[in-house]
Formats: structure tokens, C-alpha cells, sequence
């Protein structure tokens, strides 16, 4: 093994004394805890299956030494199978999304006006809408050709997902072939698998019985054993679904989401007997009421209720924002709470150099999950809310967020506990950290560290984000490879591993088989992984630069824009001119314009970039729904009132087809949908020789196209 890399957790003695013991069993199952968040919550794995479980030994191992440290909620007695990978990935047909949550009556109340200022309702007509229990499961996609099921596959990243089709099989009441009639040829029927509260108890009896571990909650088992590669375990775990959406569908079925979920109750799909379609808000809220109060007695856990806008027109006229519906919200129950102490404060360099309080809590069972720490936010928020080290405080976990502290308990506060201090250093590079304004921006909350990419800390969270599963997704790179690469100097660069094996071989380092936790097979695995990732889509590769204010929503902005790495690049050699392009696209603002530029503007980061041009064959931005649309790529501005819809809706129809909504007309637009009004816009437009239709032109001109 090379000298300096670290020897695995499995192998590491035992601390003899119990001070240090205590103290190893905290890091350990805040190691596990925070692994389990980014797991399960975050869907975003930090460690590999090896890793963890290498983690899990030496915590069961400790135990077993120091008996006393085992607790009830602890992590070894809970959570449970962690997945395999190995599943192919599928791509789907159309696009799995999220939904906006709403925490409050007037959320929920701000919606629904939303919904109808969007549409442009008078009063007296009402928006219903279908209110169903959110399950607390995990969504899957069934694809059914001629009524055969042919496919199924997780969420994934909402495009891309994993093909668990001979796992679903085993799901005894998910119908092989769909009954009745009237089904599309093609129909993506989306859904979630939960696994039952009394099934996931009598699972959790037999995995104790037998000596294996027990899983924290439902949703975790249910994870666990659809993900399993052995389909013969999955059908010993009794997994059950509830149909409530669809994705692609060939032809029309419905004209409701009420008359949907009919159709597929006749056609043998199981669907939940507790959702209800009202007319009114005050129905709505009396329902959100009524689930609340029986959550208890359900037979399987959800976290909130959705709302879904009934009428299937009306869905399709309210479209999208980002990769939520603006139809539909979920509507999510208040958090779950719990009291605990502050053990100290840490503080992370992120990979843009913030300086990020992490509260490192007496581990705690909130709502199911052990959570041994706590997001701080920044200074501002450690000064407001006075958390000190020592403090008894108040946590709570909503859905998948980061753990808060919500308040401190100021009377329960140890003698002599004094104010938290903000350190003006990076802690890990030493460098000034500064709470910078840059020009036109307002003063920063976050505390900066300035040592850039010398300061290892944000090199290293760097590479951990190029190749993170929403940037160049590389399978067997995780942080901790990441952290063992870069502290033996092999990948100090994102370039650097695209010739991992000549770098590992230039240090005179043995060959990476040969490696502590690597091994001839996972060493042959990761090379051609790294392999694999020589051809990644350009918004994948530019969210993976990690330039601030361009993450992934961000970056396929830009990509739709530019379409061709290439092009981004050779706009960025103006920066002036290449910040006010990007400023001016739809949904971006100057913020990330300017901090592209100052990223390409940068010597390192073009030297950088030309090293992995040499290395990577980056592959234009690929339309998926907007090929075909007439107004795809084209520039248009409104002007006027529009009288069939609002300027919102019409707005996001051109942008749901791929067009660009400018807001003045120049020489780069494409067409002017002028309604009654119009009057400057239109004036230059005729001047400039651009097109100019009516409200009514522009329908004909996108129907058929949506
Ligand atoms: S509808 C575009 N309905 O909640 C519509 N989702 O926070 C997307 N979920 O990923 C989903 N129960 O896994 C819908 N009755 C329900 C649901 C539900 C649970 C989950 C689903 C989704 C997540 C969004």
C-alpha cells in the first residue's frame, strides 16, 4: 500500500479506553448518520456500499467492546440495506419531476390564487382539484406496451433512471398486463412503492430473529428492497404501490386527473382509496385536516398531501417551472422535532470557499433518523439565534431537508458557555475568509475563504462535485476515492483523472489494483467508468465546472442557449459581451453572467478547460420535447394585451416549445405576437423587417406542436 494513504476503517484498532471510545462511537455514527442523509434523503451517495459498511463493522465492533454505547435508536440498531448499483440505466420517455412544497393554510391558499391569476378565472368559476395522500415511498416509472408491462425504472435524476423492471415484477398486485380497456398503446403510469407499516414491522421481526440489522423506517426498507440486484430477495419483501400520474401516454385517456385515476382502477391498477377530489378551498383545507389528524392510523407513512388541478386542459395551459408542475404542490406536514446538545461547531470549506457551520449534535432520533448534526447556515444565523457549544437545542428534519436547529432552550444553557466566535481564517488553508461585496451585489451572508484553488479544501470539494452524480457521474469515484487521489497528489485537477493509471505510475505509486479497498476487479470497474465519462452532455459538464450561481438549472439554461460547448466558450473570449448573452437568457440574471465570465476570464480556468477539451468529446445539448416545435430556438417578444390568455401562460407555452421570451424587440428577434396596444415594439419591429402576428396567427402557428 502506498505510504500516507490511509488504512481501511475495518482494519483500525480499537480505542482500549472508554473517554476515547465514547468519542469514536460520536464520529461514527455521525459518519453513518450524515452518509444516510445524503443516501437516502439527498439521494446522493457519498460513500461507496463498501465504505459504509466497512463504517457500520467498526461501530458494531466498538460496541461489542464498550457495551454501554449501544442505544436504542443508535445507528446499529437501525437503517438497514444499503442497494447495489450495477442496474442499467434508463432514460425517460418524459421527464420525472418534483413538486413545489407548501408548508401553511396560506401556502396552500397562495397556489390556488396563483393558479387562477395564471389561467385568468373570473370569480365564479372554481378550479377543482384531486387531494391525495403524499406516500412516503419512492416513485417509479412502469412502462406498459399494449397493455404488457415492459419496463420499470426509479426517479433517478428525473431523466435518467435505474431499470428495476425484474424487481416491480415481483410486486404481487402491480398488474403484468393492464385489464378493461381504453388504455394507450404507450402509457408511462408513474406511482410510489411503500412498503406497509405493519409489513415493514413483521420485516424488521424477521431481520432481528435471524441476527441481521433493522431498518429505520418504511421508506428505507422499501428502498432497500426494490434495489436489491437479486430479484429472488424482493420477492420476500412486500412491496405495494399506488399509481397517481403519467408520463408519456400515446393517446389522450382522460379529461381529469379525477377521471384518470378511475381509468386506472379499471385497468387493475391499485390506486389510494383516501384521495378525494373537491370543489372548493374550503374542502381542500378541511381534507388536508382530515388526513393530518389520522396520519397516525394509516397503514403506511406519508409526509404531506398533494393538490392536483383537476382539469386536464388546464393542467396542460399551466405548464411547468423548472422541473416542478405549476398544477399540482405538495402540501407537507410540520416537521418533526426533537431536543438535544450541542457537542461543538464545525466549520466546512465548500467547494466555492464558503465557510459553512455545521452543529455537531448528542445523536437523536428525529422523525425516524438519527441525526447527529445540524446545518448552522452562516455567522448572521449562529449570532440571531445564540447557539453556543454546550446548548440544549431544538431540531428538526422536514422531508428531505438538512437538519436546522430551531431554537435554543437559553435556560438550560451550562455555566459558562460564552458566544460562539466566527473564525476570519479558513480552517483548512489558513488563507483571510472574508465576507466580500462585489460590485453591484449585496453584501455577502457567507464568510469566503480567498485562498481560491490553493487552499485544498475547495480543490477538493471541487473534484468531489465534477465528478458527483449530477455533474460527470462517475460510478466508484466518491468523495472518499476523491480525498485518497487528491491527498496522494494523483488527481489535484479535474483532468487529472482522465489519466489516473500515468499519473498514479509518474508518482511511482504501485498500480491502483493494488490499493488499499480497490482490488484488481474495482480498480478495472473504476477505469472503465472513468472511461465512460469522456463523453459527457454539455450541461452536465458545465454544471460539473462548478462555477458559482451555474448549477444544474442554471447550466442547462446555458446549454440550451449555446447548444455547443464551443460556442459558450467562444462568446466568453468578450467577457462583457458573453456576461450580458447569458444575463439576458431566460431565467438567468447578471449574477450568473458575471461569474461565468470571471470564471472563463481566469488564466487557470482556460488552462484547465483546454486540458480537459483534450480529454473529453463534449456533446451538444440534446432537445427532448422541443425538436419538433416551430418556435424551438426562435427569439419572441409579446406585446400588446393578449386576449385568449395571460402573458404569463403565453409566455411559458413559447418557452415550454423551446423559444426564447425576450422583452424588447431588436435585431435578434425572431417574432412579435403583437395583440391590441401594441405600440413601440411593434412600431421597431416592422422597422427592423421582423415578423409581426396576431394573438390569434401565433395559436394557429404552435397548435398541434404542444
Ligand atoms: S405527483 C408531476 N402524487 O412526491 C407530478 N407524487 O415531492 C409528480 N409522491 O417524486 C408527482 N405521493 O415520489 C404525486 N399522490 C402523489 C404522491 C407523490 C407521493 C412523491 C413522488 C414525487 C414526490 C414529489
Amino acid at each position: 500500500m502506498p505510504a500516507g494513504l490511509p488504512a481501511a476503517e475495518g482494519e483500525d484498532a480499537l480505542p482500549k479506553d472508554a473517554a476515547r471510545a465514547a468519542q469514536l462511537w460520536e464520529d461514527l455514527a455521525e459518519r453513518i448518520a450524515r452518509a444516510d442523509i445524503a443516501y437516502y434523503q439527498e439521494d446522493a451517495p457519498e460513500l461507496t456500499d463498501a465504505e459504509y459498511d466497512r463504517l457500520r463493522r467498526r461501530l458494531t465492533a466498538l460496541e461489542e467492546r464498550f457495551p454501554d454505547l449501544r442505544r436504542a435508536g443508535g445507528p446499529s440498531q437501525t437503517v438497514g440495506a444499503r442497494p447495489a448499483s450495477g442496474f442499467a440505466k434508463v432514460t425517460h420517455l418524459k421527464p420525472m419531476l418534483s413538486l413545489e412544497n407548501l408548508f401553511s393554510q396560506s401556502d396552500a391558499e397562495e397556489f390556488i390564487a396563483r393558479i387562477r391569476r395564471f389561467l385568468g378565472l373570473t370569480d365564479d368559476e372554481a378550479v377543482d382539484l384531486v387531494v391525495e395522500p403524499k406516500i412516503d415511498g419512492l416513485s417509479i416509472s412502469l412502462l406498459y406496451e399494449q397493455g404488457r408491462l415492459v419496463r420499470a425504472a426509479t426517479r433517478g435524476d428525473g431523466d435518467e433512471g435505474e431499470d428495476v423492471t425484474a424487481n416491480v415484477r415481483t410486486i404481487g398486485e402491480l398488474p403484468e398486463t393492464l385489464g378493461g380497456s381504453g388504455w394507450p398503446d404507450r402509457i408511462e403510469i408513474r406511482g410510489e412503492i411503500y412498503m406497509s407499516k405493519a409489513d415493514f414491522a413483521s420485516l424488521n421481526a424477521r431481520e432481528a430473529e435471524a441476527g441481521r440489522k433493522v431498518f429505520a423506517n418504511p421508506r428505507n426498507a422499501a428502498a432497500g428492497s426494490l434495489r436489491q440486484l437479486d430479484a429472488t430477495i424482493t420477492r420476500g419483501r412486500p412491496l405495494k404501490l399506488f399509481a397517481y400520474t403519467w408520463g408519456e401516454a400515446s393517446a389522450p385517456f382522460a379529461a381529469t386527473q379525477w377521471g384518470a385515476l378511475e381509468a386506472f382502477r379499471g385497468w387493475g391498477l391499485p390506486t389510494n382509496p383516501d384521495s378525494v377530489r373537491v370543489h372548493s378551498f374550503v374542502d381542500l383545507w378541511e381534507r388536508y385536516q382530515a388526513i393530518e389528524r389520522r396520519r397516525a392510523s394509516l397503514a403506511y407513512d406519508i409526509d404531506g398531501v398533494v393538490y392536483k388541478v383537476d382539469r386536464l386542459d388546464w393542467q396542460a395551459r399551466l405548464g411547468f417551472v423548472s422541473r416542478a408542475p405549476r398544477w399540482a404542490a405538495a402540501h407537507k406536514f410540520p416537521a418533526e422535532r426533537a431536543t438535544t446538545r450541542v457537542l461543538g461547531i464545525d466549520i466546512q470549506v465548500g467547494r466555492t470557499g464558503k465557510l459553512a457551520p455545521v452543529a455537531r449534535l448528542a445523536p437523536v432520533t428525529v422523525g425516524g433518523v438519527v441525526v447527529s448534526n445540524a446545518t448552522l447556515h452562516n455567522e448572521a444565523e449562529i449570532a440571531r439565534k445564540d447557539v453556543r457549544i454546550g446548548d440544549l437545542v431544538v431540531v428538526q428534519r422536514a422531508g428531505d431537508v438538512i437538519p436546522q436547529i430551531v431554537e435554543v432552550d437559553v435556560s438550560a444553557r451550562p455555566p459558562g458557555a460564552v458566544p460562539y466566535v466566527f473564525p476570519d481564517v479558513c480552517p483548512a488553508c489558513g488563507s483571510a475568509a472574508v465576507r466580500g461585496a462585489r460590485e453591484g451585489e449585496d453584501a455577502d451572508v457567507d464568510r469566503r475563504c480567498t485562498g481560491g484553488l490553493t487552499c485544498p479544501a475547495q480543490a477538493v470539494e471541487r473534484l468531489k462535485h465534477f465528478v458527483s452524480r449530477r455533474a460527470l457521474d462517475i460510478e466508484g469515484l466518491g468523495a472518499k476515492q476523491v480525498e485518497l487521489f487528491h491527498d496522494a497528489g494523483v488527481v489535484t485537477a479535474p483532468q487529472h483523472i482522465f489519466r489516473l493509471a500515468d499519473r498514479i505510475a509518474a508518482a511511482g505509486l504501485p498500480p491502483l489494483a493494488e490499493w488499499e479497498g480497490f482490488g484488481a476487479v474495482s480498480a478495472a470497474n473504476l477505469i472503465s467508468a472513468i472511461e465512460r465519462a469522456r463523453r459527457p452532455g454539455f450541461a452536465r459538464f458545465l454544471n460539473a465546472l462548478g462555477v458559482r450561481h451555474v448549477g444544474e438549472t442554471n447550466a442547462r439554461l446555458i446549454a440550451r442557449h449555446f447548444v455547443e460547448f464551443s460556442r459558450l466558450a467562444t462568446a466568453m473570449e468578450s467577457p462583457e459581451a458573453g456576461a450580458a448573452e447569458i444575463a439576458a437568457i431566460d431565467g438567468l440574471g447578471a449574477a450568473a453572467g458575471g461569474s461565468l465570465a470571471a470564471f472563463f476570464a481566469e488564466p487557470h480556468n482556460q488552462e484547465m478547460i483546454a486540458a480537459l477539451l483534450s480529454e473529453l468529446d463534449i456533446q451538444p445539448f440534446e432537445r427532448r420535447e422541443t425538436a419538433t416545435s416551430p418556435v424551438a430556438d426562435k427569439t419572441i417578444v409579446f406585446t400588446g394585451s393578449l386576449e385568449r390568455t395571460t402573458r404569463d401562460e403565453a409566455k411559458a407555452r413559447a418557452q415550454a416549445l423551446g423559444a426564447k421570451v425576450a422583452s424588447s424587440v431588436s435585431r435578434k428577434t425572431d417574432l412579435v405576437v403583437a395583440g391590441p396596444g401594441a405600440g413601440s415594439k411593434r412600431t421597431e419591429a416592422e422597422k427592423l423587417g421582423i415578423r409581426v402576428v396576431s394573438e390569434a396567427e401565433w395559436e394557429a402557428m404552435i397548435s398541434g406542436s404542444e
